[in-house]
């Protein structure tokens, strides 16, 4: 895969249907191609490979598919949102933080690779049904889409923190990827509450947590 960063896109008025193909273009990148990474090198090129078993390394490309299925649900979201969303003041924190999430949906695919597993048949589901609760989200107004924003990295967060504990304890690889989108998927939710996100209604939280459990659980399989 060669790798291709974003270039800065001056800003200019999109015609709809201008948007609409910049939209089947980055989904069609993000499931089948290379998306638009940013200029930061990979982390787990800072480590050596450890040693694993092949029942470890089974279990950590599961994982991998698993964080990776996530990124591209995230993706939909991010993708989903920008459709229907105005958010002015925030768009080019929101455009950074969307590329950031391509380089985790590289450096998860690249590793899941490397650890000789597939990713997700299901990709194509996450990530379409995520960019319908994206573009849902983003048609709710600025505030309840940037706390929507801002619950969905925190959940993330907190799924980082299982599966850094649950990963082989020798697949420093991985470990040094998780660690890096822990980091950056902490400082997006910042980003988006500093923005204004308001904290969302706990039902709202609660299915949302059961969505991203049924992706994880069926991930692991598929
Ligand atoms: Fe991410
Ligand atoms: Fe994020």
């Amino acid at each position: 895969m060669s790798q291709h960063t974003a270039p800065s896109r001056p800003s200019r008025h999109y015609t709809p249907i201008d948007q609409l193909l910049l939209g089947v273009d980055t989904g069609l990148r993000t499931l089948f191609g290379q998306p638009a990474i940013t200029e930061r090198p990979n982390p787990s090129r800072a480590v050596a490979e450890g040693k694993l078993s092949d029942s470890e390394r089974q279990l950590a490309g599961r994982l991998m598919r698993i964080n990776h299925a996530g990124e591209v649900a995230a993706q939909g979201l991010y993708q989903g949102q920008a459709l229907t969303a105005k958010l002015p003041q925030v768009r080019q924190q929101m455009e950074r933080a969307a590329q950031e999430e391509n380089d985790h949906l590289d450096w998860c695919e690249r590793r899941a690779k490397i650890l000789g597993t597939h990713v997700s048949h299901l990709n194509p589901a996450w990530y379409v049904g995520s960019l319908a609760i994206g573009a849902l989200a983003g048609l709710t107004g600025d505030k309840w889409s940037l706390g929507f924003v801002a619950e969905t990295e925190k959940q993330v967060v907190r799924h980082l923190d299982e599966h850094l504990a649950q990963l082989p304890e020798h697949d420093t690889k991985s470990r040094a990827i998780l660690e890096q989108m822990k980091t950056d998927e902490g400082r997006h939710a910042t980003v988006a509450i500093e923005a204004g996100g308001t904290e969302l209604p706990y039902p709202v939280k609660k299915l949302m947590g059961l969505m991203s459990t049924v992706m994880t659980r069926t991930a692991f399989w598929v």
